[in-house]
């Protein structure tokens, strides 16, 4: 029996959060266009994504707002499922950690890591990162802080289970020195390997007994299963893995390729294989560690506090171009910035000049000169034979490159093609051909090979794009689908003569980029253009800024002493951050709303520059409460939280160092 090509991608599954931005959808729009890529060239694929829907941040930040975990995630999940719809995203399968069928299996692996000793109970002590649900050792521990984030760790001692990840460690490393491709970009592999596994590997804890909300261990529910072992487990649950209809496992296990965003490469090169081997699985061919998009803006590209909204772009650009965008602008492997005007150049110079006009200039002589129908090619010239020769190499080309998450280089070879038809205009130049009857059939086969090429370029791009490929197939007039098939591109010329071409509208309006600065700046502020207002704003920073400084008298002449009953007239609270949002037009503030006990205020501060609002909901801050309120920007402001800073422009919230009630009084 001939074997079946199967192909098995996924993305990580992503924390419940209501404000998935820009970055997020870039792992999902790369997964998505390998599948479509995988699908397109003949692979029967399975391309999985999901949610990771437990764990204590989730339980607290629920509690916060007065709901159930599950009402909490539920609410949140179908607004990603939302988005991954408005980016085309062609996912086979969407895997909740709160789904039945995932929850079952994760005991199952549990129960048989623990019945074959990898996992036993013993007593836990160490240091946990509540944000990245991360356990650390003292000796990992940054400064005193998670390594990962930076953020305050709490620390934690209970009974708990453990997995021997040292058993494997020897096996993993030398797996991993065997498969070169198993961990890529490569640099991402040498950093486990000295970083991690050769400095060797403590067993880790896998199970919590201080929080509910998680899977429990089947047959110790007192214990809930350590999150990263529930959420890297959802690429076998998925497949039905451990269960009677285990079919899909049969299938596309092992996985071809996890893609996951750098920081998360560890547990899945690390926890992940070593939960296979103990499993007796097969590990997945590749894991793909892609970089970060941050953002742009000088010096205030440093700043965190604004995120970009993926669906403001698609409402106004169109999801192709934004899908372009992010999978042409940065190479796959590294971290890239995100800007309005790259995008808006992009998509001037890209897909409006190079891709629109050729579209727009083929249709439009085709309807001039033969009244709409494509005509024959006839009577061939040297001059052709590049651009053929050009459109035929180009689906191998781009297949190589694929097929190494070049992203970037295989949109550069197929708009190398774009250019050379462009230029094939320009050296047959048609509008003269078109004066001389006697060379009728010559403008014939050169309006016919731009016809082909741009059939060709309209599949190339399908995987990448999903809207265009059709638009620009419907103003050719070709209804046959196998004409937009990978295996009609083996042969330039399959395209039929005396098909009726239909001038549409334009695919890629030109943009004005100073108006579309402008008004991406009012949709969603990020960072740079400084405006009036703005500057007026910062004024009003300065004078916040001076009211702290008489906050703390004599910072600069030496400190002055007081009373017991000078401090006392401060009241200074803890306070829970139960929600943090950008302040519109003012980059550097934050709006930042308090749970006080029973209380709630609402306090903008100018930490925009240091933490982004997702980092601050759920953390406990101190509050000087008894602070007369101002109003910043419009925004009452009602205290002020503490935060130290240093001469390098470092800045650290105040916070406590163990859980106490919010509301509770410092003196
Ligand atoms: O890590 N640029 O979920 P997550 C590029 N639940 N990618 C970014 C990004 C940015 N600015 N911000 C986020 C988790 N991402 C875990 C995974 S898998 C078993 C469990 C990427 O919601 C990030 O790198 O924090 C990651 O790959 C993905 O979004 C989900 O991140
Ligand atoms: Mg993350």
């Amino acid at each position: 029996m001939a074997e079946s090509k199967t192909y098995y991608i996924t993305t990580p599954i992503y924390y419940p959060s209501d404000k998935l931005h820009i970055g997020h959808s870039y792992t999902t729009v790369a997964a998505d266009a390998m599948a479509r890529f995988k699908r397109l060239t003949g692979y029967d694929v399975m391309f999985l994504t999901g949610t990771d829907e437990h764990g204590q941040k989730i339980e607290r930040l629920a509690k916060e707002k007065g709901v159930s975990p599950k009402e909490y995630v539920d609410n949140i999940v179908a607004g990603i499922k939302r988005l991954w719809n408005i980016m085309d995203i062609s996912n086979d399968d969407f895997i909740r950690t709160t789904d039945e069928r995932h929850k079952k299996v994760v005991q199952k692996i549990f129960k048989k890591l623990y019945d074959q000793g990898d996992i036993f109970k013993g007593v836990y002590k160490g240091w946990y990162c509540t944000p990245c649900e991360s356990f650390w050792t003292e000796r990992q521990l940054k400064d005193g802080n998670c390594p990962d984030c930076e953020r305050s760790v709490e620390l934690v001692e209970e009974e708990a289970y453990f997995f021997k990840l040292s058993k494997y460690q020897d096996r993993l490393i030398e797996y991993i020195e065997t498969h070169d491709e198993f961990i890529q970009p490569v640099s991402r592999r040498n950093e486990m390997l000295n970083n991690f596994l050769r400095p060797g590997l403590e067993d880790l804890c896998v199970s919590r007994t201080s929080f509910k909300w998680g899977i429990p261990v089947s047959f110790d529910d007192k214990h809930v299963i350590y999150v990263w072992i529930d959420a890297l487990s959802n690429y076998l649950s998925a497949l039905g893995y451990m269960t009677d209809d285990d079919e899909k496992y049969r299938r596309y296990w092992p996985a071809n390729v996890h893609l996951v965003g750098k920081e998360i490469v560890r547990f899945h090169t690390i926890i992940w294989p070593i939960m296979l081997m103990a499993l007796g699985e097969p590990l997945p061919k590749q894991v793909f560690g892609h970089g970060w998009l941050v953002l742009d803006g000088g010096k205030m590209s440093k700043s965190k506090g604004n995120v970009v909204d993926p669906v403001v772009l698609v409402e106004r650009y169109g999801v192709d171009a934004v899908r372009y965008f992010l999978l042409r602008e940065v190479p796959f492997g590294a971290d890239g910035v995100f800007s309005n005007e790259a995008l808006i150049n992009r998509i001037n110079s890209d897909l409006a000049n190079d891709l629109g006009n050729l579209l727009s200039r083929t249709v439009a002589m085709i309807d001039k000169y033969f009244d709409g129908y494509i005509p024959a090619a006839t009577e061939r010239a040297d001059i052709d034979n590049e651009l053929e020769k050009l459109a035929v190499e180009t689906p191998g080309r781009v297949e190589k490159l694929m097929d190494k998450l070049e992203y970037s280089n295989a949109l550069a070879e197929i708009w190398k093609l774009i250019g050379r038809a462009n230029k094939y205009i320009d050296e047959t130049t048609p509008w003269i051909l078109a004066k001389d009857s006697n060379k009728r059939s010559r403008l014939g086969t050169v309006l016919y090979n731009l016809a082909e090429s741009l059939r060709f370029i309209s599949v190339l791009i399908s995987p990448f794009m999903t809207r265009t490929p059709g638009m620009i197939r419907q103003q050719l007039g070709i209804e046959d689908e196998s004409l937009s098939t990978w295996d009609s591109l083996v042969e330039f010329g399959k395209l039929p003569a005396e098909i009726k071409v239909q001038r549409g509208e334009v695919i890629f309006p030109r943009l004005d980029v100073e108006k579309e600065l402008k008004a991406l700046e009012e949709l969603q502020p990020t960072t740079g253009q400084t405006s009036q207002k703005e500057e007026a704003a910062r004024k009003d920073e300065t004078s916040h800024k001076t009211a702290e400084k008489q906050q703390r008298p004599g910072e600069e002449q030496g400190v002055e002493e007081i009373t017991i009953d000078d401090f006392a007239k401060l009241d200074i609270r803890v306070a829970r951050v139960v929600n943090a949002e950008p302040v519109k037009k003012a980059d550097r503030l934050l709006k930042l709303t308090l749970e006080v006990g029973d209380q709630t205020r609402q306090v903008v501060s100018g930490i925009a520059r240091y933490y982004t609002p997702e980092e601050l909901i759920g953390k406990t801050v101190i509050l000087l409460a008894n602070l007369k309120p101002v109003k910043l920007r419009g925004e009452l402001s009602q205290g002020m939280i503490l935060a130290a800073t240093d001469d390098n422009d470092n800045l650290a919230l105040l916070t406590v160092d163990r859980e106490i009630d919010s509301g509770s009084r410092i003196s």
